[in-house]
């Protein structure tokens, strides 16, 4: 259960207050089956953009564009009722400028029905992080390893492991003195999570970044284990869905080619017999 009941939509300031006291439950869902699963035991709900590479089979989060987050962001919308909502801004939608940030920012949450928005980048985002505050658009922010810069930064390493460390650092605080309500703070070692947390007002979110963060995220499909193209080392997986998943329809192949699927109980008689007749009226035609 989520750290604040189910009976009220929790909101950014109520994130915001929880610094420093019970770890944050986050998650992310991609659409309304997903979000209805997660929604009574998650603080916030991400749409990330990692949506492109968990359910579109790309190679990275580059190619995620507005309108699929856009499109994922309403089947999540149907699907939640008290965890505060984010939608993460894809590669190319906010970076230019603080305006072309609240342009989409407020597309995305007035077509999607959104609380607030994630977006990547330390310092040099800082500017569109307030610009976005004082203009109604709650920003969740991400630093450390910012997997839309995986071009300039040459991999999915750890970050902050030597002198980019002090960045990192100034990043979260300048993310946070933004006016950002919440930072994810991605795959940097334990020391440095404990002190950007020990240092910044807005509660810190890992992903690879230790216990000592306020609150922690993972991407639902690695924790369900139903994305297996890669394992990073932070996820821990609490079910092989995958592994069933694929028995099941491997079941499934089986039986269609012995023909032991369908059976009696699968297949509809030529006329409905007397006890069917309340199933016929129901919609369920014979
Ligand atoms: O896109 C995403 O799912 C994310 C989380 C992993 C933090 O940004």
């Amino acid at each position: 259960m989520s750290a604040f009941g189910d009976t009220k939509a929790i909101t950014p300031p109520d994130i915001r207050s929880c610094k420093g006291g019970t770890p944050l439950v986050c998650l992310t869902a991609y659409t309304t089956p997903v979000a209805r699963l997660v929604d009574p035991h998650c603080d916030v709900v991400l749409v990330g953009d990692s949506v492109g590479m968990v359910l579109h089979g790309l190679p990275s989060t580059l190619g995620v564009t507005l309108e699929m987050m856009i499109t994922h962001g309403q089947a999540v919308r149907r699907g939640i009722k008290q965890a505060l909502m984010v939608v993460d801004l894809p590669f190319g939608s906010y970076e230019e400028s603080p305006e072309q940030a609240f342009r989409n920012a407020a597309r995305v949450m007035s077509e999607t029905g959104c609380t607030a928005v994630k977006l990547e980048g330390g310092e040099t985002m800082a500017e569109t992080i307030g610009f976005l505050a004082a203009r109604g658009v709650p920003v969740m922010a991400h630093v450390g390893l910012t997997p839309q810069a995986i071009n300039a930064i040459g991999g999915y390493r750890v970050q902050g492991r030597g002198g980019d460390a002090e960045r990192i650092r100034r990043d979260a605080i300048a993310v946070s003195e933004a006016g950002a309500f919440a930072v994810v703070l991605e795959k940097v070692p334990e020391a440095l999570a404990r002190r950007i947390t020990g240092e910044v007002a807005a509660p810190t979110i890992g992903i690879g970044a230790s216990a000592a963060c306020d609150g922690q995220i993972l991407v639902v499909d690695d924790m369900l284990g139903l994305f297996g193209d890669f394992r990073p080392k932070f996820v821990k997986r609490y079910a092989e869905l995958g592994e069933a998943a694929a028995a099941a329809i491997a079941s499934y192949a089986h039986e269609v080619k012995e023909r032991q699927f369908p059976a009696a109980k699968h297949v509809f008689a030529d006329a409905p017999k007397p006890a069917d007749t309340d199933a016929t009226k129901s919609g369920e035609a014979a």
